[in-house]
């Protein structure tokens, strides 16, 4: 079957997008209200872009009412927010996290989440996050009416050391990330397979 772009609703336009892309892996975004409320929220529209600089993208998806979500109001006022990567030992609470709580009500405390305070930016990272990169704003960039990609520019990185490879990076084994799927579904990173370079 061909499906025509052209002639689809948004709605049916996302149902083919989100159950065909995947498994994308998880932005969980910590922010700082202007009044000072963090706030936490996961984003699977989520990509690393470049590395000079070194910039990674998420794209926060207006509200059905037409308002912008917590995470984008915060970043445009604060201009800083850190990514948060998410093993499956936090993938229940990460859920939890996606739950549109009102802008004064932190998700940190409502879902008993610890934070850390952050080395060079003002939102504190989630302390069971193996990998946190924290981000100044580098460009909001619009789609459409009701998209925004957001652009941010990594200025430090908290990693737990227990993650780490002889080479001194990441060790995909022990990092033990999730990805979103469609529906409900999630993949997790037990099986993994290596290809040399051609
Ligand atoms: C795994 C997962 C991935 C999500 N990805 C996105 C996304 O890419 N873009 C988006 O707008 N919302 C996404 N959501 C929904 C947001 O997390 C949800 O709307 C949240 O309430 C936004 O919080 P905020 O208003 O505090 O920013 C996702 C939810 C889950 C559980």
């Amino acid at each position: 079957m061909v499906i025509d772009f052209a002639k689809i609703e948004q709605r049916e336009a996302y149902g083919w997008m989100i159950n065909s892309v995947g498994p994308r892996p998880i932005a969980w975004v910590s922010t700082l209200s202007a009044s000072g409320i963090t706030n936490l929220a996961p984003f699977s529209f989520f990509q690393a872009v470049s590395t000079n600089p070194p910039v990674l993208m998420f794209v926060p998806v207006n509200n059905r009412d037409g308002t912008k979500k917590d995470t984008l109001v915060n970043i445009e006022s604060r201009k800083q927010f850190v990514v948060n990567l998410v093993s499956f030992k936090d993938s229940q609470v990460m859920n939890q996290s996606s739950m549109a709580l009102p802008h004064e009500e932190s998700e940190f405390e409502a879902f008993k989440i610890h934070s850390t305070p952050s080395l060079k930016v003002s939102p504190p990272r989630v302390s069971s996050a193996a990998v946190a990169f924290e981000c100044v704003l580098h460009d909001v960039y619009p789609v459409g009416s009701n998209t925004n990609v957001v652009f941010g520019r990594i200025v430090s990185a908290y990693v737990d050391e227990a993650v780490l490879a002889g080479d001194g990076f990441p060790d995909p084994a022990k990092l033990d990330l999730v990805g979103r799927m469609g529906r409900d579904t999630y993949a997790r990173t037990t099986e993994r397979f290596d290809l040399g370079r051609p």
